[in-house]
This record gives C-alpha cells, structure tokens and sequence, in this order.
C-alpha cells in the first residue's frame, strides 16, 4: 500500500476553505508548489515553430524537451515491471501493468511542497489494434481482448525532477493502472436503477473498468476526473441479429453491427443482444483518488452519460463545485453540472459524495450572444415521461434525449472546456463538423455559424455575475479557426499577429493564464485540403490580453497533440503525443511514423508518449 503523503492534498484545502468564487479558481488550478520569483519575461516572447510535416517533436529554439512514459513502458508498480517489447507480445498480463495505448487528457499532482516529486495521471484512449498485437488483430482471440481492454484506462506514474531533466520512479507505491477490467462502482441517480442492473451484477452497482478515456478533470478536493468518450464502439453483435434495445441506444450509436471491434464475439458481456444493459454502464465521469493506489474509482452517474469528453472543475461564488463537459458527437451538446452541497476542507474524505447530488444543465445559445443553461430535472424544460427521461436516473443515463428535449443547441463537437484562472471566463473547442449544412442536417447557427465546418472554432463565455452557478451567460467566438488564405476558409482571430491552425481540440489555462491549444486534425487528412498549410497537429500559446497566437510545438507525423499540464511553477509543460502515425481513425496496419524509438515509418511501431518541455535558461514556459 502507498503512503498517503502528507502534503498532497493540504495546500488545495486550505485555500479553498479561505476563498471562494472566482477568486478560488486560482487556487485551484494553482494548487500544490508556491510561485516561484515574479517572471520578468514577456508572454510569448519564445520563436515561433514553422508549420512542418516532420516526423518529429519540433520546439522553439529557446525551448528542450524530452520523452517519458511511452506505450508499453512499465508504470512502476512494484514486483510487476515488464519491458516492452517492440514486436509487441507483450501479453494481456504485461499490458495491464504498462503505460497503455494513446495517451490523452493528463494532470500534474505535486507530492509535497519542494518541487521535486510528483504524480503524473493520464488517460488512455484507445487501441490501434493493427500495434497493439504483434500479428494484427486477426484472428482475434480473447488473449487480444483483454489486451485491448488493458491497453485503455488511466496510468498513475511517479516522477521526480533531477539535475538531467524528469525521471520516471521505478518502482513506486504510488503506480496504478486502471483498465478496462479494474473493479469500480456506480453512484449518483442511475446506480443501482433498472438500466444498470445485469445478469452479473444484479444490484446495478459494480462495474468491470472504464473505456475510451478521453479528456479529464481536477476536483478541488485533489482527485482526478477521466471521462468515457467513445465507449460505444466496444459494444456490439452480428450485424441484422435481433435486439431488443432501445431508441435511446441508437442515439448513443449502439446497436448490432455498429461496434468498431468484435470483443461481443469473445467477451460476452460486450454483446448487447445478451446484455443489452451493459452499455449504459460506460459513458460516464470517473473519480479516482490518486494518492491512493487501492481506492475504488467511482461512476458519478450524475454528471450524465454521453460521450464525455472533459470534466472542467471550478467553483461557483457560494463554494459548490462546478463541473463543464463536452459531448464530443456531431450535434451533441455542451453540459455543466453544479453540485447541490458546499466544497469542505478536508481532502476527498470530506467531499466524496459531493458529485453525488446536484443539477445537470444543457447549454443553449441564442444568436443575440445570450445563452441559458437549461435544467435537465424531471417535469422542467419540457421533460417528460413520453420521451423516456421519466426521472433522475433516465435523465442522467440518457442525457442526450433530455437535452435534446430541453432545446440545447446542437454543437460542432465540444471537446476541451478551460476556466480562465483569474476571470472565470470559460473557453471551449469545437473541433471540426464536416456535415454542419449537410443535406438532412442542421444547417449553421450563430454559434456553429460555418457550413461543412473543418476548421473548428472556440467559443467563450461568462456567466452571469461571473458565477459559476448562474443559469444564464454572455458568449461571443474567440476563434474561428483554419488556414485564412484557403478562399471562403471564413477564418476569424482575435489579432493579425496569429499563427493559423486547425481543429482545436485540447485546451488549458496555466495559472498565468496563457491559453495553450492543442489540435488534433485528422491523420489521413493532415497537410491536404483544408490543412493544407498548417502541417502537423501543434500545441499553440495565446496570450489573451494582446489576442497573439504562437506556434509552440509541432509533433510527428500522424499525431495529436493532447493532455497538456503546466507545473505550479510553470517550469515545465508536460503534453501527450497522440497516435503518432495514424493514417486512419480506425488505424489501417499502415503507419507514417517511427517517433519516438526511430526506424523505418511503415514498419517500425510508433509509440504515444508523454512530453516534457522546458526553457534552457529556466524562465516560466510560454515566455
Ligand atoms: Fe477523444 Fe473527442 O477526443
Ligand atoms: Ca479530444
Ligand atoms: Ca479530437
Ligand atoms: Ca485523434
């Protein structure tokens, strides 16, 4: 067992105990290590990286970085550290105690006050299962599967900062790997209700792992928030067999034959001809304590169920918690759920039920820069029985078909939400919508105003008496991004000093409140069309205050660039590098990349890791 250390959630419950409102959003984006000496340096004063097709992590000259925590590599947990090996036959054993496949959303938890040690928490999106297994996916066996289920989830990685930059702890009390097979539980309104219950587990609350661990978020209380995105490509059954689902279930794309991969053929409880319940056990928010290896993570079912993408905390001005998601689908909606009880001091122990009950709204934003959060309660905003949203537990399992009922505003797929740290201004990406005006499909808005809209955009709002808890807020477009000389490209940035980009996805406010974008256009179509002239996905740096946008880094081929965190002391930036290589979403045994080990891009393994990056001469990173 670790040993809780004693300094890890202390300095967050003092100042939130001390604070509340806008004024504690600091705090808690800030928690942990006190600032270093006041930073003379301008904001983004760093040399911006060209737009570049490299198969390579390329940072501005000022700047270093280095890798940690690739795919395969072991997490650290004492007796079980296997190497990897790069024919990957590492077994289904090995992948559970290894870093997993496309690392994505990612926080910084310091470990006591001296800068030196910390938790590194990271999700793992999916598989590309032509690398994960060392003769491709067929014939698949259940070997494979459990393969693919290890190889998602959440790593806990230890590391510590030495004179020659960030090592990994090997071994460590503190390392975890949760999978697609880790024992947690249901809470909230739908645990314990009719959809959660199966033939294995009856009572409808205890559930085998989470999937497709996308984006994520940080409590006030210090522990970490990974969110089930597209968890409803692992649950499937032939094509045209009979099924008795519901209507529901077809909003979240689950049905026979519509599943990305066969697990149904060799794990039953995939199969939802026979456990048609037990996808409405995915797609939810997961809390898991970080500091404590043997804690069970919990299901908070009511933060609602859809493919979530991010699960941004802050606080309202009375001290309850907020949270902000994305549901990134094609016409799906922007969720904020505000918890019915006050934050305590106190840690986890104080606040674990503190998710538990709450309201869950939908966002709709009207073209005269209004919006209104819509209350997604039984019997309010036009809820009613008749479209199976009778009460609390339908409502939070079918979020979709509630919101949809209140009248939330179809969006360009929300991902990343950020709280700007001093104003509470909250900022979101909408990554791209190709069909937005397609025949059939909704045409443009004031808020999704682009037909067939590749570049993406982000939008910002403040609510209302810039509290989090309001009902109503005041939005506008921050970017409305893509290569501005593409004829009709609609482009709008907030300045001529920008360097373009596409498909905004990630995003993160440092405690300086720089904003740091992370793109994610896809790889099949990175440098082509509309992309032409913006190279490889980046990380970018805005500055808000002058409207300039900087090109930061630019990773290898093939890749998103995701998970970024800045340190308390902003002396390192730590990013995911995303499905270096990826040639298609579904990953077609065909790879453009050899990053990180090097070789040959097509028949070497490209590996997704974490980065950590640095200013040589040790100023804060951004400047
Ligand atoms: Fe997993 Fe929507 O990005
Ligand atoms: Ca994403
Ligand atoms: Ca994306
Ligand atoms: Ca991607």
């Amino acid at each position: 067992m670790a040993p809780r250390h004693p300094q890890a959630a202390s300095p967050i419950d003092r100042r939130f105990a001390l604070k509340s409102g806008v004024a504690a959003i600091a705090a808690l984006l800030g928690q942990g290590w006190t600032v270093q000496a006041a930073e003379s340096r301008l904001p983004l004063g760093f040399t911006s990286v060209a737009p570049t097709l490299r198969d390579a992590v390329v940072v501005p000259p000022e700047y270093d970085h280095q890798v940690l925590y690739r795919w395969g590599d072991p997490t650290g947990i004492p007796g079980h550290m296997p190497t990897f090996r790069s024919d990957a036959s590492n077994t289904a054993a090995e992948q559970a105690v290894q870093a997993g496949m496309h690392h994505d959303g990612m926080h910084f938890f310091p470990l006591g006050n001296d800068g030196k040690r910390a938790l590194l928490v990271l999700n793992h999106e999916y598989t590309d299962e032509h690398l994960l297994h060392a003769d491709g996916p067929r014939p698949l066996t259940l070997e494979k599967v459990r393969k693919s289920q290890n190889a998602m989830g959440v790593s806990v990685v230890e590391i510590e900062r030495t004179p020659g930059g960030w090592k990994q702890v090997l071994p460590s009390a503190y390392a975890r790997r949760i999978h697609g097979n880790t024992p947690m539980r249901l809470a909230g309104p739908a645990a314990g209700s009719a959809r959660m219950k199966t033939v294995a587990d009856p009572a409808g609350q205890q559930v085998l792992g989470t999937l497709a661990n996308c984006a994520m978020g940080v409590t006030p209380w210090g522990t970490y928030l990974t969110c089930e995105e597209n968890f409803h490509g692992y649950f499937g059954a032939d094509k045209g067999s009979p099924w008795a689902g519901e209507a529901a279930s077809q909003r979240y794309g689950i049905g026979p034959g519509a599943q990305w991969v066969d697990w149904y053929r060799l794990d039953e409880r995939f199969d939802v001809t026979k456990h048609p319940n037990e996808p409405n056990r995915f797609g939810w928010v997961v809390e898991i304590d970080p500091m404590d290896p043997t804690s069970t993570p919990i299901k908070r079912t009511a933060l609602g169920r859809k493919c979530t993408e991010s699960a941004t905390c802050t606080l309202t001005r009375d001290g309850r918690v907020a949270v902000y998601m994305g549901d990134d689908a094609r016409f799906e909606f922007i969720y904020k759920f505000v918890s019915r009880d006050r934050v305590s001091p106190g840690g986890y122990a104080a606040n674990r039920e503190l998710l538990d009950h709450g309201t869950l709204y939908a966002a709709r934003f009207d073209a005269n820069g209004h919006g209104v959060w819509l209350e997604l309660t039984p019997g309010k905003s036009g809820l009613a029985a008749s479209i199976g949203v009778a009460d609390a537990a339908e409502v939070v399992t079918h979020a979709r078909l509630a919101a949809s009922a209140a009248g939330a505003t179809p969006m360009d797929r929300p991902e990343w939400i950020a709280v700007h740290p001093q104003t509470g201004e909250v900022f979101v990406t909408l990554t791209n919508n190709h069909q937005r005006g397609a025949p059939g499909r909704p045409g443009p808005d004031a808020a999704n105003p682009r037909v067939a809209n590749l570049g993406g955009h982000i939008i910002r709002w403040s609510e209302a008496g810039a509290d989090a808890g309001a009902s109503t807020f005041e939005w506008r477009h921050f970017v409305l991004a893509g290569d501005p000389a593409q004829p009709a490209s609609g482009t709008r940035y907030p300045s001529s000093q920008v360097d373009p980009f596409g498909a905004p996805d990630g995003l993160y406010f440092d405690r300086a409140g720089l904003l740091w974008i992370q793109t994610d256009m896809s790889g099949q179509a990175i440098g082509k069309g509309a992309y032409a002239s913006l190279g490889n996905n980046a990380l970018l740096c805005a500055d808000l205050a002058s409207g300039q946008i900087k090109r930061f880094l630019t990773g290898p081929s093939g890749c998103e660039i995701t998970g970024c965190v800045v340190t308390p002391d902003r002396s390192t930036l730590f990013v995911n590098i995303q499905h270096p290589g990826e040639t298609s979403d579904a990953g077609g045994g065909m790879t453009t990349s050899a990053w990180p080990d090097g070789g040959i891009p097509g028949s070497a393994r490209p590996r997704s890791a974490t980065l950590a990056v640095w200013r040589r001469d040790g100023g804060a990173v951004g400047t």
